[in-house]
């Protein structure tokens, strides 16, 4: 028997939903650090560096202040891609979450409580703004409490959210995620969701750290519809 349960969301979820929604999401910034450390275009100049002391172009106190100050940059880039989102999304839908998803035909908002009345995770819906979605439905804020990961509460929170699609006559569902979210891209793949498509957002910045946004659509089968 599960020891949780799914319900819609209530005024007071609004602190837990906040931080929960900023703290899943801030993860993710040593990843996207991690990987940009690992792109051809950071470390191939900065192996070039190395030759510098050894030319005398370059003292190595220098050299060492350079890479520091280089690693610094490129840690609050990738912080930068999350907390700009984070901020717009804490001042936009996650600023008066009854009023954005509860009060409008086509939204809403799931939490998943445990039998202790802990708050163990969200997910939100609302009607895709994507040119051609009229009838896609799309997935937004989840994230589930770290201590509660790994028990498929996930999995129970995007089924309730297809099940709300279905049930509206959506034709499916669409999210955005980011290439360092690497459980929700395995999540959504074992869903059955595919990938539709990969850019960078915004553009110079997150090529520079290859900072790419991940499109997702799990198609509902018409019969189901
Ligand atoms: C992504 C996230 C929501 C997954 O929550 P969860 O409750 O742990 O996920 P579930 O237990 O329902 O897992 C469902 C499936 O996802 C995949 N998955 C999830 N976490 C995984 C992990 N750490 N490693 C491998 N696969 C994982 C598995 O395929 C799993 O299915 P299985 O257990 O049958 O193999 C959670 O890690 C999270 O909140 N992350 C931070 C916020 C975030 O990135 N949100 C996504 C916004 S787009």
């Amino acid at each position: 028997m599960s020891d949780y349960f799914l319900r819609i969301y209530k005024d007071s979820d609004y602190h837990e939903a906040r931080d929960l929604f900023a703290s899943g999401l801030k993860e993710h910034i040593n990843t996207a650090f991690r990987h940009a450390l690992g792109l051809t275009h950071v470390w191939l100049p900065a192996l070039a560096m190395l030759t510098l002391p050894m030319l005398n172009l370059m003292s190595i106190t220098t050299l060492i202040l350079a890479f520091a100050l280089a690693l610094v940059a490129l840690w609050f880039s990738a912080r930068y891609m999350y907390t700009s989102y984070i901020n717009h999304a804490l001042s936009d839908d996650m600023l008066d979450i009854d009023k954005y998803y509860l009060q409008r035909d086509g939204y809403c908002f799931w939490v998943a409580e445990s039998a202790r009345g802990e708050f163990m995770g969200m997910i939100a819906a609302l009607p895709s703004s994507n040119p051609g979605g009229e009838k896609h439905l799309e997935l937004k804020r989840l994230s589930v409490v770290k201590q509660h990961r790994g028990k498929g509460v996930a999995k129970v929170l995007c089924r309730r959210l297809i099940d709300f699609a279905r049930k509206r006559g959506c034709e499916a569902v669409v999210l955005t995620t980011t290439l360092p979210q690497r459980d929700a891209c395995k999540l959504y793949d074992k869903l059955g969701f595919r990938l539709t498509d990969n850019y960078y957002y915004p553009k110079l910045l997150s090529r520079v750290v290859d900072f790419r946004i991940l499109a997702y659509q799990y198609d509902i089968p018409a019969a189901s519809q």
